[in-house]
């Protein structure tokens, strides 16, 4: 580590760990019910489990950008950070809400609104706690004399991500003003500017790996910003299709849609190209292996998945389906869990001055959960167009349809098993690393 503080990373990316495998096991019970063993139904309903997996989710991964953040910001800046101890308070804080809102579901105290289901007086929690967050990187970077494009990107990122988070605050008891804002936070995050978060860490990480010069590696991520920006903001109107707006959005949100794999095929394109470049002596070959991994990952899952419905002819019948699933998975998986693992990868062994990173369990815990994913994505693909057609084109009732495609969750499970075997290996070298050292390099 180059600057002490930098070692308030290691705690974020703690959490995030213990919270990823807290995920799987609600997916696990999720997809259980889907094969028709609904065991756990009177103490955690099917809504219960699939709010806590993708909450779990949403908290893992901006632990993660969180520590990315305290980890990249005070090297980038030269600076240490203006405050570490205010820095453990706001991750206390974070985890403390965190559990309250995932115990609550357990008790029906949510919203009931997909993704933003944390109940309100808890909203505020998280609003006073990202301030803080933003406080600390902001007055870090308005310290220092030194201004990245990589910094302000993230800076930027996170931001814009948390002032992002109001939107899903306005009161409305209309239906479709209630969906309208719900999709500003939902879409303008992860089509919008967590981009600019998996930009910024990715950036970092091509300058630290590839040694090629930091103004070839910046003047690409603009680029990508610039790209971003001009699709994904528009592109919420993909979502505006059939909620009770304006027509209008169908085209403006089938046009603009379609432009957003390109941000992430330049992502995919910008990180080979530069790793290829770079002639710099390799020492964490496997952070390559996820930072590529998650370049090409993201492309897939977000970009062609993510095309692959968002036109209005055929969202029209996808919508809302297993189809949505399967993109959900691959693009949260590719996007945003890979650069979290890729920026940890990078960070661990410059932490804890211990070299695991190219362990034999390190590059298994990659290949597994990236193939067990793979596998996963073709599951729901099946058992989402196989639902498309009997229930939207043949018009079967919802329920039977869910009865006629349990056989697919068969295998569902068993990737998820191949998955859970390579996130566990990951988890576990993490322990192995052990505890940060200030005297680490
Ligand atoms: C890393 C980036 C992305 C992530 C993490 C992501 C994730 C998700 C998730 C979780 C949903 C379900 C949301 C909900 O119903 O509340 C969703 C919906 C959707 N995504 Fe993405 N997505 C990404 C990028 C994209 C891109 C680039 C496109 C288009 C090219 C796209 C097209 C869509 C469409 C059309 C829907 C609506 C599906 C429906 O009607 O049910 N996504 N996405
Ligand atoms: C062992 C691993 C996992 C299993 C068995 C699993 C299973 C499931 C199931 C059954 C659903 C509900 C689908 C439905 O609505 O019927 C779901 C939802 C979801 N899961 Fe997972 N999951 C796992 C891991 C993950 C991981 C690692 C991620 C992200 C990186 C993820 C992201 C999501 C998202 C975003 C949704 C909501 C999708 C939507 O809006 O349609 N899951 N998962
Ligand atoms: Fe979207």
């Amino acid at each position: 580590m180059k600057y002490k503080s930098q070692s308030v990373a290691w705690y974020f990316f703690a959490v995030s760990m213990l919270l990823f495998s807290l995920q799987i096991i609600y997916g696990f019970i999720m997809a259980f019910a889907h094969m028709g063993y609904d065991v756990l139904h009177p103490v955690i309903a099917f809504n219960t489990a699939r709010a806590v997996h993708t909450n779990l989710l949403v908290m893992w991964l901006l632990s993660g950008f969180m520590g990315a953040a305290y980890y990249i910001i005070p090297e980038e800046c030269e600076q240490e950070l203006i405050s570490p101890k205010l820095a453990f308070l706001q991750l206390g804080a974070f985890v403390a809400v965190g559990v309250t809102a995932i115990i609550g579901f357990h008790f029906n105290w949510w919203e009931g609104r997909k993704f933003l289901e944390i109940p309100r007086p808890l909203d505020y929690l998280v609003v006073v706690d990202v301030l803080l967050f933003i406080y600390l990187i902001g007055g870090t970077i308005v310290k220092s004399k030194k201004k990245t494009t990589t910094a302000m990107v993230l800076f930027f990122g996170l931001f814009t991500a948390a002032l992002l988070y109001l939107p899903g605050m306005i009161p409305t008891v209309n239906q479709t003003m209630d969906s309208y804002w719900r999709w500003w936070v939902v879409h303008l995050w992860v089509e919008g500017v967590w981009e600019l978060i998996m930009g910024g860490i990715l950036s970092f990480l091509l300058i630290k790996i590839t040694g090629v010069d930091r103004e070839i590696i910046e003047k690409w991520l603009y680029v990508i910003v610039g790209f971003t920006f001009l699709s994904g903001i528009l592109g919420t109107g993909h979502h505006y299709y059939y909620i009770g707006t304006p027509k209008y959005w169908l085209w403006i949100g089938g046009f603009f849609s379609a432009l957003e794999p390109i941000a992430f095929l330049g992502m995919a394109i910008y990180a080979i190209a530069m790793m290829r470049k770079g002639g710099k002596q390799i020492t964490n070959s496997t952070a390559i292996l996820w930072t590529i991994g998650c370049s090409v990952m993201s492309f897939v899952g977000a970009g062609f998945l993510g095309f692959a419905h968002t036109l209005p002819s055929v969202n029209m019948y996808t919508h809302g389906t297993l189809v949505t699933a399967m993109h959900g998975h691959m693009a949260f998986w590719g996007a945003y869990a890979m650069i979290v693992l890729s920026i940890i990868t990078y960070a661990l062994p410059n932490m804890t001055g211990r070299n695991l990173q190219d362990s034999k369990m390190n590059v298994f815990a990659f290949w597994a959960s990236n193939i067990g994913m793979v596998f996963m994505t073709i599951a729901f693909g099946i058992a989402g167009v196989a639902q498309v057609y009997l229930e939207r084109k043949m018009g079967i009732d919802f329920l039977s349809v869910q009865k006629e495609i349990e056989v697919h969750f068969i295998g569902l499970t068993l990737a998820a098993t191949i998955f859970t075997l390579g996130a566990g290996a990951f988890i576990w070298n993490f322990i192995r690393f052990g505890l940060p050292k200030a005297e680490a390099k």
